[in-house]
């Protein structure tokens, strides 16, 4: 029998407490949920929204269960919520996406080894429990190699690059073990993709599908950039991108928004190389570029709405704004000198296309994302540019003419 929709003013339950959370409770407010956050922070970017903030370590599972009490569906903003808290969670209230999608997103080997049971295709990698067992690894695989650990990396955090030449193998691999900590992780081959791109997308309780479409990606550090969509790329790319995400939902048998994120390379080929089971930083210009964001697409999945329309109203870019802007280098080999905050009105006046995005943090740290500025424009490259620009003006000092 199929379950009536959750209407508001019904409470959403976010499990995590950042800035994906904060978007999608602003979602959830202007349509008149209520939402409980629940996270071991106080005042935090979520909770600044929230209705309600439950603030305990995600294993006291006694306040895990007087959150789940309090609400009528159970979300999460970052996947690595520890298994006995999802579990616990759904015991109370339905979880989406639900446990499997979880499991599998927390653990890149898992991630892989899903990939492959559903002939989705992804980079050569193994399994690394031990120094032993990389040297091996580095055998099959070659080098260039990048030693990722299974759990909780984000950002680039947690892997290290194995490079040529490959005369000192043995003492490369001991300090790409050392780096790690001696965690599990996977080696996984070096691709030299041409680009970046990824398909946000949400799958409604009743099975239906729908997507952002492409989205092109520009990392910087290992963290992302800038985000233009749609992406330039072949329809035929597209499409091939859009179906196999379609099968990843579909193989997780996800409720909610997941994001993949693709490696292209130059002869047009597409590579899985993650998944988030959540609303994705690469979708953030669809709060302003589409006719539903992919914040609300989250809100209507989970609540057993019927999916939004995904049309891009027009072209858009994405500019990431990480901490380092809010401080001040003399040059650029210095080391930090002073912290102030950045330029906004330089950021605004640049183009009246520019929207600014911060999330509430108190404190800013070198690349920490702290919000995020978006523009339409009448091509994805022009908005780029725009984003671009815009951005670099957050460091002009105030009483210095632009
Ligand atoms: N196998 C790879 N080959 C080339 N670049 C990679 C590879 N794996 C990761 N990277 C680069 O590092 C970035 C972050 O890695 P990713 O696996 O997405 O981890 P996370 O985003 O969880 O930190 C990627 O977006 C990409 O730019
Ligand atoms: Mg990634």
């Amino acid at each position: 029998m199929k379950t009536p929709p959750l209407l508001p003013p019904a409470s959403i339950g976010i499990l995590g407490s950042g800035q994906l959370g904060r978007m999608l409770a602003i979602a959830a407010r202007q349509m008149g949920y209520r939402v409980h956050v629940f996270s071991p922070d106080r005042h935090s970017p979520t909770g600044q929204i929230a209705d309600q903030e439950f603030t305990a370590p995600y294993d006291d599972l006694d306040a895990v269960r007087q959150f789940a009490r309090s609400v009528d569906v159970v979300t999460y903003e970052f996947e690595n919520v520890p298994a006995a808290t999802a579990v616990t969670c759904a015991q109370f209230a339905p979880l989406h996406p639900g446990p499997q999608a979880l499991h599998v997103a927390q653990n890149r080997l898992r991630e892989k080894e899903f990939m492959v049971k559903h002939a989705l295709p992804v980079a050569p990698f193994v399994a690394v429990g031990s120094l032993a067992s990389l040297l091996v690894g580095l055998e099959e695989i070659g080098v260039p190699a990048i030693l990722k650990t299974a759990t909780s990396g984000y950002d680039g955090k947690g892997q290290a690059l194995i490079q040529p030449p490959t005369t000192n193998l043995q003492s490369q691999a001991t300090a790409a073990w050392d780096a790690i900590d001696h965690q599990s992780a996977i080696l996984e081959a070096f691709v030299d993709f041409e680009r970046e791109v990824s398909v946000v997308a949400a799958r409604g309780a009743d099975g239906s599908f729908a997507h952002f479409g492409v989205i092109a990606n520009d990392h910087a550090n290992h963290i992302l950039d800038v985000s233009t969509a749609p992406a330039n790329v072949p329809p035929k790319v597209a499409k091939e991108a859009v179906a196999m995400a379609q099968a990843v939902l579909e193989a997780l048998d996800v409720v909610g928004v997941l994001c993949v994120e693709f490696f292209l390379t130059g002869n047009g080929r597409l590579l899985i190389n993650e998944i988030a089971p959540r609303p994705h930083n690469s979708g953030h210009l669809t709060i302003e570029a589409c006719a539903t964001s992919q914040f609300e697409q989250q809100l209507r999945a989970i609540c057993g709405l019927p999916l939004g329309d995904t049309t891009y109203l027009k072209p858009a870019a994405m500019a990431n704004l990480l901490g380092d802007l809010w401080f001040q280098h003399d040059n650029p080999k210095s080391e930090i000198t002073n912290h102030q905050s950045p330029n906004w009105t330089a950021v605004l006046a640049h183009h009246p296309a520019v929207k600014l995005h911060l999330y509430g943090k108190q404190t800013a740290r070198p690349g920490r994302k702290m919000g995020h500025i978006t523009a339409l424009a009448a091509t994805g490259e022009e908005a780029a540019n725009i984003v671009r620009k815009a951005r670099a003006r957050a460091r002009a000092r105030v009483g210095i003419p632009l």
